[in-house]
């Protein structure tokens, strides 16, 4: 199962971007295609968003040792913010999979993707923020909280017309990422280090600590 997880990884990112050999994403536009949708709410989720299909090229059999690992969060700081205010933030992966974990969810209402994540006055509580993806050469990270931010969706991948199970998160037809660690960055949440997720935009140049990578809702 593990080999044809990788050799399904090594097609999705030769080929995601261009729709080459057989490779096709198709945009999910509708909240009620995602797991765990509320007819009354029209909310999808909780859920979080976990690794799948990472590909370590120094391993053996490419085998990433985040594989599953689910979704965390952190805050940003910037010069100009308030000072007692958490204004924005991004989603990571945990740097293991018994961290404290972020929940996001589909909002059918707002048609948005949200992240329940600290916020506001003081040490922040939790509350949901629509989330997108910070279109930057050096970030592509999938943050809340900032107004230039590109819609994030769900894509389905197929592959010579056959449907691949589970729903990609990407944005503007690309679903391929790539995951460096924090290193000494710890997360506000518990003060654990994570795994940074940035979306392979048409800017992004993969760097030599990075993993590439899909994130797949779970329970999709
Ligand atoms: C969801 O809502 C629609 C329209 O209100 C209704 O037709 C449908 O039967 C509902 N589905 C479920 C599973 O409740
Ligand atoms: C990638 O493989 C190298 C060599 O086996 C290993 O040291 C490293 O921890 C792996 N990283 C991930 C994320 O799998």
């Amino acid at each position: 199962m593990f080999t044809s997880g990788i050799f399904a990884s090594l097609f999705l990112l030769a080929s995601a971007q261009s729709g080459k050999r057989g490779l096709f994403i198709e945009a999910v536009t509708d909240c009620s295609q995602f797991p765990l949708y509320n007819n009354e709410t029209m909310i999808a989720g909780p859920w979080t968003i976990k690794v799948d299909n990472c590909y370590n090229g120094t391993a053996p059999q490419g085998v990433c040792s985040i594989e599953g690992f689910e979704s965390g969060s952190d805050i940003t700081r910037q010069r100009d913010d308030r000072p007692d205010t958490i204004e924005h933030g991004f989603i990571t992966i945990v740097s293991n999979n018994d961290n404290i974990k972020t929940n996001l969810r589909c909002n059918g209402a707002l048609n948005t993707i949200e992240a329940y994540v600290l916020s506001g006055p003081g040490a922040g509580a939790l509350d949901w923020h629509a989330v997108g993806i910070d279109h930057h050469p050096s970030t592509g990270r999938l943050v809340w909280g900032k107004p230039k931010a590109e819609p994030v969706q769900a894509y389905r991948h197929y592959h010579r017309g056959v449907p691949v199970e589970g729903l990609f998160l990407g944005s503007n037809d690309e679903t391929n990422w790539a995951v460096h660690s924090s290193r000494k960055d710890v997360s506000i949440m518990d003060m654990k280090t994570y795994w940074v997720m940035r979306l392979m935009i048409p800017e992004t140049r993969i760097r030599e600590d990075e993993f590439r990578t899909l994130i797949r809702i779970d329970g999709s």
